[in-house]
């Protein structure tokens, strides 16, 4: 069994804390795409943990986790990411596969990305500046060095050859970093790489599968990020949709079998690019401010606006979603209105789907909902829901035609609420 958890906006939905839930009824854990780009919040005990490249699954003792072949890899970042696990007293080595398939991402395509950034001005993608477009373009440019690599003894040779092409494309750029600097922690990454794990990840999940393994997929960024339906080119380098499991970690599209989107009850965006629902008022404000919208990753502000239930739609679809969980509901205690956008306006014209471009001449139109105006951090049961808040979740439903599985109600591990506790699939 597959199972898939993944972000139905532009990322940042709580997909973290989700597949930290849902992992205790998983055996393995496996992110597909992406990389450092991501940054996955947990918050255990109290303690908050942001997870760049790591599977939000970790933190649960029975699980193993799966790097796969879709992932790019900053080997600096996983260093420190599993140093910090160890010195919480998490077991990683022994739990933790890292597919030879991964592309890695060089201090090379770090500074490309700020190069490439700093050269599109005000027309720049407000990327992470992780390397995560230059890591990917070498991928598909049939130029990368993969995690497999690093066991060859011609990884240096390999490494500088890559090195001095990019340094030339830097110069094209003006661009001047001191890459040495990074190289050293750079290198020292790649010993303590060679010290983990690396797999025939592809040959060992479909072990797993034929021995009766669950297996949860978590997605990184969101589905409006998607390479090829995300609000193009204001998007991230990878397929950030369903179909990227079978990509990105070797599986075949049979073997999926739920697909949970995860959405905000409102919604957030960080970077540049379209946002129709974007609020740029004191409400927009206050979503920031209760939500604590500020990135995972990078620390900047994040845009706030209300949930658009046309782009929803439209992630829904695309990624065949069989059920639905909408997080931070909490964050909406104190409104007295809720709204949600139903269509775009065009002139006269409602539409329903995403026009090519998603500029200024839409407008949102959108549906109002009395608030609950109480505080649900402290619910335990899905039932007691205020009434206001399970008639905007129905209406969600409606409008998706997805069945709502749970509700999240604050940051805790705990804080989840399923509708069906007695129907939940995985028990
Ligand atoms: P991810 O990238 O999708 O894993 O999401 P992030 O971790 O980047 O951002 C989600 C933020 O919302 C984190 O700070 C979480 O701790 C927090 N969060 C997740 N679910 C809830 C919730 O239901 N309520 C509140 N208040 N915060 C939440
Ligand atoms: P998680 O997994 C939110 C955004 C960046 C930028 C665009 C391209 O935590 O949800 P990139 O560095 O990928 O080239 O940046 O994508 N972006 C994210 N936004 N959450 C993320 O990950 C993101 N990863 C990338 O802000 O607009
Ligand atoms: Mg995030």
């Amino acid at each position: 069994m597959v199972d898939v958890i993944l972000g139905l906006q532009w990322g940042d939905e709580g997909k973290g804390k989700i597949v930290d839930y849902f992992a205790q009824h998983y055996d393995i854990v496996a992110r597909f795409q992406g990389g450092p780009n991501a940054g996955h919040t947990l918050y255990i005990r109290g303690e908050k943990i942001v997870l760049h490249t790591i599977p939000s699954g970790i933190y649960h003792p029975h699980t193993l986790n799966l790097i796969g072949n879709g992932v790019v890899i900053d080997p600096v970042v996983l260093k420190k990411e599993i140093e910090k696990l160890e010195s919480q007293g998490v077991e990683v080595r022994s739990r933790l596969f890292i597919s030879q398939k991964a592309h890695l991402i060089l201090p090379t395509h770090r500074a490309l990305d700020k190069a490439s950034e700093q050269a599109k001005g005000k027309e720049r993608i407000g990327s992470t500046l992780r390397g995560i477009g230059p890591a990917y373009m070498d991928k598909t440019g049939r130029n990368g060095l993969r995690v497999g690599d690093v066991q060859q003894p011609r990884f240096e040779q390999a490494y500088q050859a890559l090195r001095e092409k990019h340094l030339q494309l830097l110069s094209h750029y003006g661009f001047e970093e001191h890459i040495e600097d990074w190289e050293t922690e750079f290198f020292e990454a790649i010993d303590f790489l060679r010290k983990l794990q690396i797999i025939r990840a592809e040959y060992r999940l479909h072990d797993w599968y034929h021995q009766g393994k669950r297996i949860l997929a978590e997605g990184a960024q969101g589905s409006l990020l998607d390479i090829d339906f995300g609000t193009y080119p204001y998007v991230t380098s990878s397929t950030t949709l369903a179909a990227g499991v079978c990509t990105g970690l070797g599986l075949s599209p049979r073997q999926i079998g739920e697909v949970i989107g995860v959405s905000k009850a409102y919604c957030t965006r960080v970077g540049s690019g379209p946002f129709p629902t974007e609020l740029h008022d004191a409400i927009g404000e206050r979503l920031r401010t209760a939500g604590h919208e500020f990135g995972a990753t990078t620390g900047r502000p994040r845009r706030c606006g209300w949930i658009d239930l046309v782009a929803l739609k439209y992630a829904c679809m695309l990624n065949g979603v069989t059920q639905l969980v909408i997080t931070k509901t909490d964050v909406l205690d104190e409104f007295d209105t809720i709204r949600a956008a139903v269509a775009y306006q065009v002139g006269k014209q409602h539409l329903h789907e995403l026009p090519f471009y998603l500029d200024d001449t839409i407008s949102p139109v959108y549906e109002s909902f009395p608030g609950w105006k109480t505080s649900i951090a402290n619910l335990q049961h899905f039932d007691e829901a205020p009434s206001q808040l399970k008639n905007y979740l129905q209406f969600i439903e409606n409008y998706l035609q997805v069945s709502l599985t749970g509700l999240s109600h604050g940051p805790d591990r705990n804080q989840l609420l399923l509708k069906q506790p007695q129907a939940f699939a995985w028990k």
